[in-house]
């Protein structure tokens, strides 16, 4: 399998209880290396862009007031099949659905408040990547 990175986003809900050291065990313990980190904190508007797939659905409003609400921990992760992994990691959108011991099934609160965000694909990750970091930032 090929090395890829993707990004990941430890989300308000997350960084808000402190639980960004938790949340990157679980992919340091998966084999994930975060080879670029850093915490900003977004607008709404920055939020919307970063968004904009999810522009028509009624919960856009609310997600990108929520990313915005507190500081967020932006990443790269990097690894074998990193994009799938990440995921995998992650759990279900809906900490409901997900797997036990993975990041949402530990951490997440709802649906929306779900801890983490990961790219879904090749070339989401590319994009994604792009709007958050430089190719000085990222050092695999
Ligand atoms: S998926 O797996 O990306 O297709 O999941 P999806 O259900 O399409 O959700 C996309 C992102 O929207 C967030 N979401 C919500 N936010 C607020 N309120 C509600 N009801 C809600 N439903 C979904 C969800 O956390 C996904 O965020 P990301 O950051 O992409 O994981």
């Amino acid at each position: 399998m090929a090395t890829e990175r993707t990004l990941s986003i430890i989300k308000p809900d997350a960084t808000r209880r402190n639980l960004t050291g938790k949340i990157n065990a679980k992919f340091e313990e998966a084999g994930l290396r975060i080879v670029a980190q850093k915490r900003i904190q977004l607008t709404k508007e920055q939020a919307g862009v970063f968004y904009a797939v999810h522009k028509e659905r009624p919960f856009y409003d609310e997600l990108c007031e929520f990313m915005a609400s507190e500081p967020v921990v932006v990443q790269v992760l990097e690894g074998e099949g990193a994009i799938a992994k990440n995921r995998e990691v992650m759990g279900a959108t809906n900490p409901a659905d997900a797997a036990p011991g993975t990041i949402r099934a530990e951490f997440a609160e709802s649906v929306g408040e779900n801890s983490v965000h990961g790219s879904d694909a090749a070339e989401t990750a590319a994009v994604e990547i792009a709007y958050f970091f430089s190719g000085l930032e990222i050092a695999g």
